[in-house]
C-alpha cells in the first residue's frame, strides 16, 4: 500500500508564510483502530485563520507545534472504517489536516450530501464559512429586516454568504471588496444592493453614498482602516460583529489605533468578537437552513479550486492575504 504524504510545520513565519516554513514528508499509511475510520482527503480548505494557527502566542486554539501536521479543515471520502456510523465511500468534512490520508473517530465530523452540492462546497458556503456567516450576522450582529448591513471581504467565503443572508432577511446589503470584478459579482450575481471598491474609491465618500441612512450592522472581516471608516457611519444602537481582521494577520508592525472608536460611545454600539466554534451546539440548525436556501436557489456558492497538491499549500494560502482568491479557496489533493 502507498504511503501518506503530509505537510508539517517546519518553522514559524514572520510576515507572509514562505515554502521553508513547511516540509512535505512521507509517512506510513495510517490504519484505523477500533471505532475509527480512514479518510482519503480530496479537498483542503484554505482559511485566513491558518496564519494565526502557525503563530506563537495565546489564541482561541493552541498553535500548531513545530514538526506537527498542519491543521486544516478538509473534505474527503471514507476509505476504510471500523466505525459503526461511517461507511466506506461516504463523503465527510472535518479537521483532517494538510495530508492525503487522515484517521478520525468521528468527533466533529460532518457528513456531506453531495447530491445537493459538490464536495468542495461543503468546506465553503455549506460548511464552516457558511456557519460563521449565519451566526455572525443573525446572532452576533442581530440583523433585522430593514437594517443596513455592511460586510468587508464581501466576495469571499464568509462575506458572500453574509450579504446573501442579509438579503434573505430583508436587509440592505452593502459589500466592500477589492477591484471592479469582485464588486460587479456581488451586486449582479449575488444581489447585494451596493458595492464599494476599496482599492479604487475613497472609502469614506463611498460609504456615505451607499449607506445614505447610516449602518445598523457591520460584519467585520478585515479590520484596520476599513473598519475605522465603517465605524464612522454607524447608527445609534448599531452592532459590530467582529469575525476577522485579515488586514493584520501578516503584519510585522504594531497595529494603528482606530480614529473612530468614539462612535462606540456616542452611538451606544454593541461590539462583539466571535469564533464559529462558539456555536458548535447549533451547527445543525445553520447547515440545514443554508442547505435549504441553496436548494431553493437563494444562496449562491463560488469555489476557487486550485491545483498543485499539498506541495502548493504555502503559495496558495498566501492568495487569501493578497486578494488573489475569488470565492472560497480550496486546494485539490
Ligand atoms: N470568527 C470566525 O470564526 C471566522 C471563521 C471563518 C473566517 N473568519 C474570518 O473571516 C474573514 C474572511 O475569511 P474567508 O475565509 O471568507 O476569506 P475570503 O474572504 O474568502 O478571502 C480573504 C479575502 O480578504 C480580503 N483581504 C485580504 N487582505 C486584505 C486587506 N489587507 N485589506 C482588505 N481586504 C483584504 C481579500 O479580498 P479583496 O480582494 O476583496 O480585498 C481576500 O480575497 C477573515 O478575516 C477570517 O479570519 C472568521
Amino acid at each position: 500500500m502507498s504511503n501518506n504524504r503530509v505537510v508539517r510545520l517546519a518553522s514559524r513565519p514572520v510576515g507572509m508564510v514562505v515554502r521553508d516554513n513547511f516540509e512535505v514528508a512521507e509517512e506510513d499509511m495510517p490504519e484505523p483502530g477500533e471505532g475509527e475510520f480512514r479518510v482519503k482527503v480530496a479537498y483542503i480548505s484554505l482559511d485566513p485563520a491558518m496564519r494565526g494557527w502557525v503563530a506563537e502566542g495565546r489564541s482561541y486554539v493552541p498553535p500548531v507545534q513545530i514538526g506537527a501536521t498542519m491543521r486544516a479543515f478538509a473534505a474527503g471520502y471514507v476509505e476504510a472504517s471500523n466505525h459503526a456510523d461511517y461507511k466506506e465511500g461516504e463523503a465527510v468534512i472535518g479537521l483532517f489536516g494538510v495530508q492525503h490520508y487522515a484517521i478520525s473517530d468521528g468527533n466533529n465530523v460532518v457528513k456531506a450530501n453531495t447530491s445537493l452540492a459538490p464536495l468542495e462546497a461543503w468546506v465553503g458556503g455549506l460548511g464552516m464559512p457558511g456557519v460563521t456567516a449565519y451566526f455572525g450576522l443573525l446572532e452576533v450582529g442581530e440583523a433585522r429586516e430593514g437594517d443596513t448591513v455592511v460586510v468587508s471581504a464581501a466576495s469571499g467565503a464568509v462575506g458572500s454568504i453574509v450579504g446573501q443572508i442579509a438579503k434573505i432577511k430583508g436587509c440592505r446589503a452593502v459589500g466592500i471588496a477589492g477591484g471592479p470584478e469582485k464588486c460587479a459579482y456581488i451586486v449582479d450575481e449575488l444581489g447585494f444592493d451596493a458595492a464599494i471598491d476599496y482599492k479604487n474609491e475613497d472609502l469614506r465618500e463611498a460609504i456615505k453614498r451607499t449607506c445614505p441612512d447610516g449602518i445598523d450592522v457591520n460584519f467585520e472581516n478585515v479590520g484596520g482602516e476599513i473598519m475605522d471608516a465603517v465605524l464612522g457611519r454607524m447608527n445609534t444602537f448599531g452592532r459590530v460583529a467582529i469575525c476577522g481582521m485579515i488586514s493584520m494577520y501578516n503584519s510585522t508592525e504594531p497595529p494603528k489605533a482606530l480614529a473612530n472608536l468614539r462612535s462606540i460611545l456616542v452611538n451606544r454600539l454593541k461590539v462583539r468578537g466571535f469564533i464559529v466554534f462558539d456555536f458548535v451546539e447549533k451547527y445543525g440548525e445553520a447547515l440545514q437552513t443554508l442547505g435549504k436556501w441553496h436548494a431553493e436557489g437563494k444562496l449562491k456558492l463560488r469555489q476557487d479550486v486550485r491545483d498543485g497538491g499539498i506541495e502548493a499549500f504555502p503559495d496558495v494560502l498566501n492568495l487569501l492575504y493578497t486578494g488573489g482568491n475569488f470565492g472560497k479557496l480550496v486546494l485539490k489533493v
